[in-house]
């Protein structure tokens, strides 16, 4: 039997994460939107996931290159979180933003917290979204505090 639905959310709304911005890059068209659903899978070999709705153009893409890169965002970030979030903006997310093709060829964002660039190594489909498993093949970090989401809001993390 399957719990409410709205439990189901309730329960997750208690989960803290990060915020991430994964790209990718198919031809000469980038793209890429806002997930929280990120996670480690391995040390070694070095490899991550991703959860990525399957009504979204990103995970078109993704499976379409077999490449994706994953931003962690820095507090002050949430305007870039939400631009990447937001279907208004869909054809000119990178309009306003600081970025570089990265060594795999997908975009690499500016100013983040930690820039991981995977190949894709596995997917798999489940209920409406598809696990992307990824192996860093580079990655990048730089120092300053995490961008947080809980409750449905973005927060800041009191380093003490
Ligand atoms: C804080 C936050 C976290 C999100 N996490 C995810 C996620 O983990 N997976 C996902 O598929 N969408 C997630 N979304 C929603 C997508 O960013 C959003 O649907 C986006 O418009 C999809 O873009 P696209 O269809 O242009 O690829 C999140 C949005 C926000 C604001």
């Amino acid at each position: 039997m399957a719990i409410d639905e709205e439990l189901f959310k309730e329960c997750l709304r208690r989960w803290t994460s990060g915020v991430t911005i994964v790209t990718s890059r198919s031809g000469d068209e980038i793209h890429g939107m806002t997930v929280s659903a990120f996670s480690s899978v391995s040390a070694d070999p070095p490899l991550v996931l991703v959860c990525a709705n399957r009504k979204s153009k990103t995970h078109a893409m993704i499976a379409e290159s077999g490449i994706f890169n994953v931003h962690v965002l820095a507090e002050g970030q949430r305007e870039l979180s939400n631009r990447f979030a937001s279907t208004k903006l869909e054809g000119s997310r990178f309009d306003t933003v600081n970025y570089q093709m990265g060594r795999l060829g997908a975009p690499v964002i500016h100013g983040v917290l930690a820039v991981l660039e995977c190949k894709l190594v596995s997917m798999h489909e489940e209920g409406s979204h598809t696990i992307y498993i990824g192996h860093v093949e580079h990655a990048e970090t730089s120092d300053a505090a995490p961008l947080v989401y809980y409750q449905g809001a973005y927060r800041e993390l009191s380093l003490s």
